[in-house]
């Protein structure tokens, strides 16, 4: 259990341990002996670790990691199993818990370790980029439990490695895992880091990010994510007006200066 301290309030996570890093924020899945399984409580202390994060101004990337054996095998089966059709559909069964990460408005890296098999490597695809060790595995065996993928697999995971994989790995399930070399290969993580340097290569790519002038980095954020929402058209036209609005800012004046006058630049957020 740990706890922290937001606007006077302490918050209590059993699920996650939270620390800050430089300007990173280290959000680690914290149920080793279910291998991460993402229960609705685990998921509910990250949407809430994201609430208080993303309007920390001393945060300017977060990382979302898990244990070296797995960064999450999934959702929680066991609490799940006897779950109802009403019960799911009345509570809005992961849309309520799980969809937080993927609207953080701040860039968040996934750093995947061992298996990100179901919800796992949904959960993985929600964070903005993914850095896997060598020893990850991507999976989306949600068949061989009589159900599909339910945080976004049938939609994000074609989207990164084409449908003929991603429909191999829907329909296959456990029989068609995906290793590191081949995710790599694929487009599904950025890239493959030894197991022992991930968290840190990790965290030091964030605090890179967060040396930036945060309102760009979200304006190229929100710019690239554009790209899988509308028309090519429509994305373009939506990059140049964000393009011309960072002209407005005292850290394009800055970034522009600096590399005139050969210094490094200091941005303010502004
Ligand atoms: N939910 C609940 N518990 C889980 C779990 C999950 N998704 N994955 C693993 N665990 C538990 C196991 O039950 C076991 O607990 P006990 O010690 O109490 O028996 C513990 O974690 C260790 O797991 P294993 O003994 O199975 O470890 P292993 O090394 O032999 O196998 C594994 C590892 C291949 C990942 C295997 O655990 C596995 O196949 N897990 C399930 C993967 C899965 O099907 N994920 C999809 C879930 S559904 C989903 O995610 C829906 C969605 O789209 C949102």
């Amino acid at each position: 259990m740990m706890s922290i301290k937001w606007k006077g309030i302490v918050v209590i996570y059993e699920n996650i341990l939270v620390e800050k890093r430089g300007n990173v924020a280290l959000i680690t899945l914290n149920r080793p002996k279910a291998l991460n399984a993402l229960s609705p409580d685990l998921m509910r202390e990250l949407s809430s670790a994201v609430d208080i994060l993303e309007p920390d101004s001393t945060v300017g990337c977060l990382v979302v990691t898990g244990s070296e054996k797995a960064f999450a095998a999934g959702a929680d089966i066991k609490e799940m199993k006897t779950k109802s059709y009403m019960d799911v559909y009345m509570s809005d069964f992961i849309t309520a818990e799980w969809e937080r990460i993927a609207r953080c408005r701040k860039p968040v890296i996934a750093a995947v370790a061992g298996y990100a098999l179901g919800g796992g490597c949904e959960l993985a695809m929600m964070c903005d980029f993914i850095l896997a060790a060598e020893n990850a595995k991507f999976g989306q065996p949600e068949i061989n439990l009589g159900i599909i993928p339910g945080a976004g697999g049938t939609q994000r995971l074609p989207r990164f490695v084409g449908k003929s994989k991603a429909m191999e790995m829907a329909l296959l399930g456990q029989a068609r895992i995906m290793d590191a070399n081949e995710a790599e290969r694929s487009g599904l993580v950025s890239r493959i880091v030894p197991l022992n340097e991930l968290v840190d290569e990790a965290v030091s790519t964030g605090q890179k990010i967060a040396d930036l002038s945060q309102p760009i980095v979200m304006m190229a954020k929100e710019s690239v994510n554009r790209a899988y929402e509308t028309t090519l058209n429509e994305g373009i036209r939506f990059e140049r007006r964000l393009f011309h609005s960072a002209f407005s800012t005292e850290d394009q004046k800055e970034g522009m200066s600096a590399f005139s006058e050969k210094r490094k630049p200091k941005f303010k957020n502004k």
